[in-house]
């Protein structure tokens, strides 16, 4: 024990630490600078350092466990994650509103509160008898990943709660990073040479998933509450707005609310908001979410399959600006096709500054009717990239210049080809430099063979250095040859070389996928990996590629041209003496409960879409077909089933209520 007036300093200034936490992150009042906070923490972290038995898995010097490292593995939710259905218009909103009346005995108005969405990532965190014993973000739904150690490091999610509490309560809230700091994080990651976050959303999502819960610490990501999973015993609260307001009183900071009594102040509150309150805002928010703030009359409500029919997330619609295109760049992908980019006068949309705006090709060039020098309209919505929605031609002053698809490729410099329906142009070269680095960023990627320390200022220097002229060069890539490069040091070149030598085990179909085949996608290379080993898949007939499930005669087509291109034969040889995994994948056994089945469905269903319904019945190995054989596994009926039900009888098909088939599919 250390002796009591140090216990005493200790606890003291665990209290004062905690109490200037509270008034930050709950009250947005700050009474001390940072650099005082700093002092306080650091003053504590001595003491505990001197007497180590002193030190509590609370204390707020344990944000960054020593060695509770994130491991990410997975965590059942105790209640299911549910999500919200979206709407996008007055319409929709007062169609959502009409269905909840109905559903709600007469004389009994709702009254509603109203929150932003918040742009980030939820988040379950579950306290035992206030203590934070897991963080969990929401993955399915049924299961996520623990972020325990990396959610400690957040300061605004307290490590114990105040007040009385319940044995155990599961908050649920969204992690989310400001603008502020988000553009500090890019600004770090482009010193430090690796690829931006493209927005604050996936900043955060990437900063929760770091391996080391120093890197998240260093984030500054954030957490606001906004439901509950779990509370034992009698919940303390009977609505949204108790909860609410007693997340204060429990030390957690819970997102701004308001309530409206019918659906005419809900539509005037979402406009306000948009005008008033979201310019201001410090962090994303892409809507504002209506929840009925009974609970009682929120359990009468229900759920639907996969979201709350007592809320509903009504959604601001892309943002727009206005700005003035100054060039127009040409970019050169993996497969050589050439990208107009206009480059804008900077501009602030929807939380980021835009100068880059992607035209896609040429017929969108032609359909916008866009010079250089116009003046555009720009749209961007949540993950959306920017758009050019509109060229200004009544704005134009005679300056203005069209824009010509270039001859040659601007970075090899040789001939560009005009591909099929002039909507592509493409530089055919196979030495390209520019192809050649976004390739290897591809091969890198992460569901390729994912080396994080490839990113495009290492690439553009090996490219550049001549180091590397192919994707098998990565496997000859020395740490002496790395350290000439001018981004590598010492620790740099050996986290990129292990990272090269665990891909060498990685899945074939994520080589396949890598290797930039036109046409192939993730989900080709998965089929394919399952049939053929890569020698196996150099080899096969067009023909018999063409019988692949999923494979048509297009992309059988290109994995021919690409196998006997001259080059591969050479390149694949390099790369299976580098070691790396050439054999075939196994099939998936989890998903294939359906297999062989196939389903035809008849009239609504309630939980979903049917296209959704038909998905699910493919990721589970089965088959959705429009009409019903004697071949027909199961016919699935929601309401207004027509004539496919008497075919179902007459073919005796078994038929499946909605009910019955969500649980075939659990
Ligand atoms: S309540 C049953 N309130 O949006 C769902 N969710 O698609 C209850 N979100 O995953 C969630 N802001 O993480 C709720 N004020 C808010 C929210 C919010 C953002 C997220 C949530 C959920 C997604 C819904």
């Amino acid at each position: 024990m250390a002796p009591p007036q140090v216990q005493s300093e200790i606890e003291r200034l665990r209290r004062e630490l905690r109490e200037h936490d509270r008034r930050y992150y709950v009250e947005d009042a700050p009474v001390i600078s940072d650099t005082e906070y700093d002092r306080l923490l650091r003053r504590l972290k001595d003491l505990e350092a001197r007497h180590p038995e002193a030190v509590t898995p609370d204390s707020p010097t344990q944000r960054v466990g020593g060695s509770a490292a994130a491991d990410f593995s997975s965590v059942r939710h105790a209640a299911a994650m549910l999500s919200l259905d979206n709407v996008y218009g007055e319409d929709e909103l007062r169609e959502w509103h009409a269905r909840l009346l109905k559903n709600l005995p007469p004389g009994e108005p709702p009254l509603f509160i109203i929150e932003p969405k918040i742009d980030g990532l939820s988040c379950a965190l579950t306290y035992e008898r206030g203590m934070l014993a897991r963080a969990a973000t929401r993955g399915d739904g049924e299961t996520g990943e623990d972020v325990t150690g990396n959610a400690r490091t957040i300061r605004s999610i307290p490590l114990r709660l105040t007040g009385p509490v319940p044995e155990r309560l599961e908050i649920r809230g969204e992690i989310y990073i400001s603008f502020a700091d988000f553009a500090k994080v890019n600004a770090d990651e482009a010193a430090a040479g690796r690829e931006p976050f493209v927005n604050p959303r996936n900043c955060a999502a990437g900063s929760l998933r770091q391996k080391d819960p120093a890197v998240t610490a260093q984030r500054r990501l954030r957490f606001l509450a906004h439901s509950f999973g779990v509370w034992t015993g009698d919940a303390a609260v009977a609505s949204e707005s108790q909860f609410l307001a007693a997340c204060a009183a429990l030390g957690l900071q819970a997102v701004e609310h308001a309530a409206a009594r019918s659906l005419d102040e809900v539509v005037r509150f979402y406009r306000e908001f948009k005008e008033q309150r979201l310019p201001r805002l410090a962090y994303a928010v892409d809507g504002i979410v209506v929840k009925v703030d009974a609970y009682s009359q929120q359990s009468r409500l229900g759920f639907t399959a996969k979201s709350p029919r007592w809320a509903v997330a009504f959604k601001y619609p892309a943002q727009q600006a206005s700005t003035v295109v100054e060039r127009v760049e040409f970019s050169v992908g993996r497969t050589g096709v050439i990208t107009p980019v206009a480059k804008v006068k900077p501009v602030f949309c929807a939380g980021v500054t835009i100068s880059s705006v992607t035209l896609h090709n040429f017929a969108e060039i032609a359909r916008l009717g866009l010079k250089v020098g116009d003046h555009v309209l720009i749209e961007r919505a949540g993950e959306v990239i920017p758009k050019v929605v509109k060229a200004a031609a009544e704005l134009r002053q005679g300056h203005e210049r069209d824009v010509a698809p270039p001859r040659n490729c601007p970075a090899c410099g040789s001939a560009v080809v005009k591909v099929e329906d002039a909507v592509a142009y493409r530089c055919v070269s196979p030495s390209c430099p520019a192809q050649l680095k976004r390739l290897l960023l591809h091969f890198a990627s992460r569901p390729a063979l994912d080396m994080q320390g490839l990113g495009e200022a290492a690439v553009d220097q090996l490219v550049e250095s001549g180091r590397i002229r192919d994707v098998a060069g990565l496997y000859e890539l020395r740490k002496e040859d790395l350290l000439k490069l001018e981004l590598f040091a010492d620790k740099r070149a050996e986290n990129l070389l292990a990272q090269i030598q665990e891909s060498r085990q990685k899945p074939l179909e994520r080589l396949i996928f890598g290797l930039g085949i036109r046409q192939v996608g993730e989900k080709t290379a998965e089929t394919l990996a399952q049939l053929y080993d890569l020698e196996g898949l150099a080899s096969a007939e067009l023909a018999a590629l063409t019988r692949v499930p999923d494979v048509g005669p297009i992309v059988a087509a290109s994995l021919c041209d690409f196998f006997h291109a001259p080059g591969t034969k050479k390149l694949i040889a390099r790369l299976k003496a580098a070691g790396l995994n050439f054999q075939r994948s196994e099939r998936k056994a989890a998903g294939a409960k359906l297999a062989g089945k196939t389903f035809v469905f008849t009239g609504e269903l309630e939980s979903m879409p049917r296209e959704e319904a038909e998905e699910k019945v493919k990721a589970l190995g089965g088959k959705a077909s429009g009409s019903v054989s004697a071949k027909t596994a199961f016919v699935v009926a929601g309401a207004k089933a027509g004539s496919k039900l008497r075919q179902a009888a007459e073919l005796g098909v078994p038929v499946l209520s909605e009910a019955e088939f969500l649980k075939l599919i659990q």
